[in-house]
């Protein structure tokens, strides 16, 4: 089990965080249409692969989660993806569940799935390089949600979820995100994450899941995104270490956030802020989608043939957020 907890640690540890880049086909066509780039699947293989071959993979990266079409994928003299990423030191991983749907009996909240037939597809993904997986649980959050219902379903297919994929010698990464969506204050999203968290923990625990091979993903603790409340970064940063210090058992290594929509220098800044206050054993770290693919998509749509410039706007954002994940950044320093 100390092999799984090396894992963990190589892909959070030394300064490096995860790229996200396990967007499904839907969610990436979204994003490439957004800058008017077609979503062949040989466009999102040129972007995705021009940003697993930037010098900053060694430095900044430690894991790139990955989607299934990804993961099958070569680039053009044959290399494998994975193995395009573990030549840069990083370790591949992989998105497994099968997305959020309607959840029964509480129809405007959703269910994350993907259990049928995992255990298959997890042998599959390690055959082809994987050494962690991912997992994403979805939370509206209002006055009377996140149900109990959902709060519990949720956390029981992430538990069932994280104990297949330790059982096949991967790491879980174990995301629970209580949505941004809303006029909700700071103090409601600490109480309902807060309480999203335990329950995830409480499953965990019962289904014998080994803390020490896991990574947590969660929300920063922030207003909604239609909120009229406004807080500076250190009270996020207060707020959320609180949050997890509460929450999160002592166990587990690491923790690396998702950006949920904050733009890439409020995410930057947030995470600088929670490292410079953070006095818990907790590794907090970086697993970025859009906080770190932003800027480059939107420079490489103008030519997605100039490669080189391309890399150079994502270096700099992975160099910020690993900066972040010491606690090392500053505005100055964020300039191109
Ligand atoms: P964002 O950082 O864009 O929220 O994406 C992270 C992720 O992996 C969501 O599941």
């Amino acid at each position: 089990m100390s092999e799984l907890n090396n894992i963990a640690l190589k892909i959070i540890g030394n300064g490096k965080g995860i790229l996200a880049a396990d967007e499904s086909t839907g969610t990436m066509t979204k994003r490439l249409e957004s800058v008017k780039v077609d979503s062949t699947s040989q466009n999102r293989l040129l972007f995705r692969k021009t940003l697993f071959s930037s010098e900053s993979m060694k430095d900044c990266i430690g894991g790139v989660i990955l989607y299934d079409e990804t993961i099958k994928q070569s680039d053009s003299s044959g290399k494998k993806i994975p193995e395009l990423i573990s030549d840069s030191g990083a370790l591949p991983g992989i998105k497994v569940d099968t997305g959020a749907k309607i959840l029964a009996n509480s129809k405007e909240e959703k269910i994350t799935e993907g259990l049928d037939g995992l255990r298959e597809r997890l042998k599959e993904y390690y055959k082809l390089g994987a050494r962690f997986a991912k997992w994403r649980g979805v939370y509206i959050i209002s006055k009377k949600f996140p149900s109990k219902l959902s709060i519990y379903a949720n956390a029981h297919a992430l538990a069932r979820y994280a104990a297949l994929v330790q059982e096949s010698g991967m790491v879980p990464i174990i995301e629970p995100e209580v949505l941004m969506d809303g006029d909700h204050s700071s103090e409601d999203c600490f109480q309902k994450t807060s309480e999203v968290i335990k329950k995830c923990y409480e499953q965990l625990e019962l289904h014998k899941i080994e803390l020490k091979g896991t990574i947590l993903k969660p929300n920063m603790i922030l207003p909604g995104s239609s909120s009229s409340e406004k807080i500076d970064t250190l009270k996020t940063a207060e707020m959320t270490i609180q949050c997890l210090k509460e929450s999160v058992p002592s166990e587990v290594p690491g923790i690396a956030f998702l950006s949920g929509g904050q733009t890439e220098r409020d995410a930057t800044k947030n995470l600088n802020q929670i490292n410079l206050n953070n006095k818990t054993n907790f590794t907090m770290t970086f697993s970025y989608g859009r906080a770190l693919q932003q800027s480059a998509l939107k420079f490489w749509s103008k030519d997605i043939k100039n490669i080189k410039e391309t890399q150079k706007v994502f270096n700099h954002r992975a160099k910020m957020c690993s900066l972040a994940s010491k606690g090392e950044w500053n505005e100055k320093v964020d300039k191109i």
